[in-house]
This record gives structure tokens, sequence and C-alpha cells, in this order.
């Protein structure tokens, strides 16, 4: 792992000093509510915008709904999700601390990454990263880490090493679906997961609210 960064390193670089309100929040999310510039934009039951805080420290950044996500128009809620909650638990993240996002924002087909659809989406994805203003990004699986960072493919490669992107942390990891299909996956996702622990721990960055605005107050 490269030497982590001091606190004092990081924190200064960070863009968390624009102020936000929540109708420009609340804007984006209608932008993409009404999105039709890619075919998904028909087939979804729901759009698939959000989950957590609108302060996150770590935002987590996954590839595209699945079908239990478009029955509820909520990120992450299906198997995968309950990785990814353990996940965040381990991590001692609280509610305040994180935040979940996608880079399609409708359910593709057989669950068929589309190109097409990163692409009409990829100005969302920035907005949304813009107006969330995290410290650290994590990108879970080949699709996120390329909306970011191609050049860090592949992802076997990437995954639990330390980087930045935009002044940000940058901490890659292989999909929680992935880890379910090898023993060799799942141990992968565990030995990044406490990679990413110690690095949080060591910025201060869990279980500590500090100063994060409230949601809903003008951030
Ligand atoms: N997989 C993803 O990449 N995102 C979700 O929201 C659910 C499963």
């Amino acid at each position: 792992m490269p030497r982590l960064p001091t606190v004092e390193e990081v924190w200064p670089t960070v863009p968390r000093t624009r102020r936000r309100s929540l109708s420009e929040w609340k804007r984006l999310n209608r932008e993409i509510e009404r999105c039709r510039r890619c075919p998904l934009g028909s087939l979804r039951q729901h759009v698939v915008i959000h989950r957590g805080s609108l302060r996150p420290r770590v935002l987590f950044v996954g590839e595209a709904p699945g079908a239990s996500e478009d029955r509820v128009g909520v990120p992450f809620v299906g198997v995968a999700g309950k990785r990814l909650d353990q996940l965040v638990s381990r991590l001692g993240l609280l509610e305040s601390e994180f935040a979940v996002v996608n880079v399609i924002k409708c359910h593709p087909p057989a669950n068929r990454f589309s190109d097409e659809a990163a692409r009409a989406c990829r100005p969302f994805l920035a907005r949304q990263v813009e107006f969330l203003q995290p410290i650290m990004i994590v990108p879970l699986g080949v699709s996120a880490l390329s909306a970011f960072r191609p050049d860090l493919l592949p992802i076997s490669h990437a995954a639990g090493w330390l980087s930045r992107w935009r002044g940000l942390l940058f901490f890659p990891m292989i999909h929680p679906a992935a880890a379910a299909r090898s023993t060799a996956l799942r141990r992968r996702w565990e030995h990044d997961g406490k990679s990413l622990s110690k690095v949080l721990s060591r910025l201060g960055a869990v279980g500590n609210p500090g100063s994060i605005p409230r949601p809903g107050a003008s951030v």
C-alpha cells in the first residue's frame, strides 16, 4: 500500500467548502428522475439515485441497480447490498458518514452493464460527487472504477490500493456481488475491507461525526 497521507496532508486539499442547498440536490434528483437520455429510462420501474448521508465522508459507487433496487428505487438493497452493509458496519461508519450511488441510475435488463447508459449518466454522477463532496470514493467493481480512473484497470490490480482522484482519496474494491463467486474473491473482498478499515481509522474518519452538518440544512 502506498504511504498513507496524514490528516494534515489530505483534508486541506479536499474541496468541501462550496456551500450547497437542499434545493440544488432536489433539482438534480428531479432531472435524473425525468431522464430519457438512453433506452433504460423507459424500461425501469424506479430510478435509483442515492442512499445515505448528504454530507458523507465515504462515497461508495456501484455499477448499476439490480432487479431488487429497481423495485424499490434504492441502491444496494439486494444480496450485494447485504454484503456492502456488513462492510459498512465492520468499518464502523455512522449513517451520517457514508452514502451510496451508482454509475448507472436505471436497472439494465439482465444486469448487463450498458456503456451507452453509463455515458448518459456520467454528468449525473459527476454532479452527485460534486454535491456530496466526500473525502473518499470507493468504486465497487470494474465499471465503477473505470468511471473515475480507467488508468488503474484492471480491478484485480487496483482493488485494495489507496490513491487519489482530484484531491479525494480513492480506494477501489471488487464488486460485493463478485465476492460471492469464489472463495478467492470473498477473501479478497474481506482483505481489502480490512485495509480500508485501517485507512479510515488512521484518518480518524469513522465514528466521529464532528462538524458534519445535518442533512436538510444548508450545507
Ligand atoms: N449492484 C450495483 O452495482 N448497484 C446496486 O445498486 C445493486 C447491485
